[in-house]
């Protein structure tokens, strides 16, 4: 066999990279569009499965998911400062992750045990439609787990108040222990439970052991087996997010509006 010269082959070594550099960059590139869909719906699942619109089985088409998501879900920003609507910005493009990483469009709460670091000005709320009439809402809620940050969503019914569903879509605790705050059962047992206090105080959280029924025992839920730390991080990041700092000014505002009307 002919032997080459060190030039061919670092000649060809160098297209083969560069042929493949431009492959991958190309299909990064072209399947951005994709990937950014692919994670809208994957929210937008999300939402309805703790909504209990969609079970969390269930397999659906992206085109079913948001076709359901856009006849059942009304986006409202609100400030979080004083709780009210601002309908100066447009709910379906407010990306308020990314708010919260911008500085000029959050603020650093006061230190919490959820470890929240970075509040946006403005929040998302999902209400949940039903023949026209408000069936629940569904609440973005954030905070630390033993090992990272927790991201999830809370339901409440329409009292403002009662849970109606609980997922965590993004944690980084460990298979078997804290990874268990994504166990059906241990979501299905928070339905039900109350958050709030007659006088209007967070009440809710979940304790080591087990709970009695949501009718006896309305403020408590189960703790995860072997993962205390965990089960601590979701009260925390409940009790962040359902205070003053997070949607308690928006939920004591509509709960007010709710019980004279
Ligand atoms: C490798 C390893 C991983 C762990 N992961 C978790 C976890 O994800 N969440 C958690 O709360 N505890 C976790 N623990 C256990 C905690 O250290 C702690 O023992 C536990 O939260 C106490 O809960 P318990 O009182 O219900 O036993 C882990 C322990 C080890 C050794």
């Amino acid at each position: 066999m002919a032997e080459r010269s060190t030039g061919y082959v670092f000649g060809f070594a160098t297209a083969v990279c560069l042929g493949c550099a431009v492959l991958v960059a190309g299909s990064a590139v072209t399947l951005k569009d994709q990937q950014e869909a692919n994670v809208k719906v994957d929210k937008q699942s999300k939402v309805l499965i703790v909504a209990g619109i969609v079970d969390e089985d269930e397999p659906r088409d992206p085109a079913a998911i948001q076709d359901l998501y856009k006849s059942r879900i009304q986006l409202q920003v609100i400030k979080l400062a004083d709780g009210t609507v601002d309908e100066s910005v447009d709910a379906s493009t407010f990306d308020q992750a990314k708010a919260a990483r911008d500085p000029a469009m959050s603020h650093r709460p006061p230190e919490n045990s959820a470890k929240v670091l970075s509040v946006p000005e403005h929040a998302l709320i999902y209400n949940v439609m039903k023949d026209g009439k408000l069936d629940k809402v569904v609440l973005p809620i954030e905070g630390m787990g033993l090992w990272k940050m927790m991201y999830g969503y809370l339901a409440l019914e329409s009292d403002y108040n009662t849970v109606a569903g609980i997922t965590f879509y993004q944690h980084g605790e460990t298979p078997g222990l804290g990874a268990e705050v994504e166990n059906p059962v241990w979501k299905a047992r928070w339905k039900g439970r109350r958050i709030f206090d007659d006088a209007g105080v967070v009440q809710f959280r979940v304790i080591k052991g087990s709970a009695g029924p949501a009718s006896t025992d309305p403020f408590r839920t189960d703790g995860l087996s072997g993962a205390t730390l965990t089960s601590n991080g979701v009260t925390n990041s409940i009790h962040f997010w359902m205070g003053e700092n997070g949607f308690g000014k928006y939920l004591e505002k509509v709960r007010k509006q709710k019980g004279a009307s």
